[in-house]
């Protein structure tokens, strides 16, 4: 593991020398652009594919002259240590949670607040216009341009035990994402919030050292923590979208039509993976289901509601355009 470790910095190190050898444009129109897209899912995973998408769209639409590289699982890191270096541009790309987002880019913690979003139409229906469009062009002060929402499903409970109302969380140590909105929200619940990156989660289940986590059914079936928590709680607290984004200097030195071209396929992606995404779905909740052995759970989500709702206030008490979004993503 630990060589694994230093084979992966050692080969990082090499490849962002590279890259950033290639990816600075120097204004010369004929030079080709080399972009790194690092993120930590699995190559199976529906998202991986939107970014394999977004790829191929842009090799075509470039003819060739700009290139994406898709490095998945985490291979440079976790999200919080490569969006760092997309800050700097040593990695051109990523995809992170907007969870991982909020740490940089605060205002993402209206996007990140349980039981905001009615459903998903009313989900989509928020990222794709003005409020989707503010909030990924928030993080340009951070260094970073938004291009896309991935659709990253809905986050439920996942446990060792099983978690039907509030009171069964209390006192169990739940991973969130390092995230201030999700170690609240946990609190609130009475659980005891343990953050920590992805990739450690599975051996903490397993090793006792949490009890459980919350994600979508794809932490279960395609990382496999469904072999070590037997029980996922249908509860869909948090819709927090994926974000594909691109280091803001290099995308400001891009010739205002490779701009469109790359935001252009940045958004069609999004649209092949929403649809790869509903396809997959069901057979991720099957394949939990019938070959992991998890039992899956369908709570009353009313009670949990009534603990988090809270939260609503506090956020929207950070700020006028915190209070102001989330007044627009309600009424909308
Ligand atoms: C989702 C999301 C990842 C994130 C993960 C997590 O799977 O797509 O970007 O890292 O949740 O819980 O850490």
């Amino acid at each position: 593991m630990k060589n694994a470790r230093m084979f992966s910095i050692a080969g990082f190190v090499t490849l962002s020398l590279i890259v950033w050898e290639l990816a600075l444009p120097r204004a010369s129109a004929a030079r080709d652009l080399h972009l790194l897209l690092a993120h930590n899912l699995a190559p199976d995973h529906p998202v991986h594919l939107g970014m394999e998408f977004f790829a191929k769209r842009v090799d075509e639409e470039s003819k060739g002259r700009i290139h994406v590289t898709v490095y998945p699982s985490g291979q440079l890191g976790t999200e919080k240590e490569v969006l760092e270096l997309v800050q700097t541009g040593a990695v051109s790309m990523t995809k992170v949670s907007s969870l991982s987002l909020e740490g940089f880019t605060p205002l993402y913690g209206v996007m990140n607040l349980p039981f905001l979003f009615r459903d998903r139409e009313h989900f989509f229906g928020v990222l794709d216009g003005a409020v989707g469009t503010e909030i990924l062009d928030a993080s340009r002060p951070q260094a970073l341009q938004g291009l896309t929402f991935y659709d990253a499903g809905e986050r439920s409970f996942y446990a060792k035990k099983p978690i039907e109302k509030p009171d069964d969380v209390r006192g169990l140590k739940i991973r969130v994402m390092e995230n201030a909105t999700a170690i609240r929200m946990m609190q609130l619940l009475g659980g005891n919030p343990t953050p920590m990156g992805f990739g450690e989660v599975y051996t903490a289940l397993e090793q006792g050292v949490i009890d459980g986590a919350e994600n979508n059914i794809t932490a279960l079936t395609i990382s496999r923590h469904g072999e070590v928590a037997k029980y996922y709680s249908i509860v869909q607290h948090i819709f927090a979208p994926d974000v594909l984004l691109i280091s803001r200097d290099i995308f400001d030195r891009l010739s205002p039509e490779d701009r469109v071209l790359v935001k252009k396929a940045a958004d069609d992606s999004k649209v092949y993976q929403r649809e790869v995404w509903q396809e997959k779905f069901k057979q991720y909740e099957a394949e939990a289901r019938d070959k992991l052995k998890v039992q899956i759970l369908r709570p009353d989500k009313q009670p949990f509601i009534d603990k988090v709702l809270p939260l609503h206030e506090e956020v929207a008490g950070r700020g006028a355009d915190y209070r102001r979004l989330i007044e627009a993503v309600k009424a909308q």
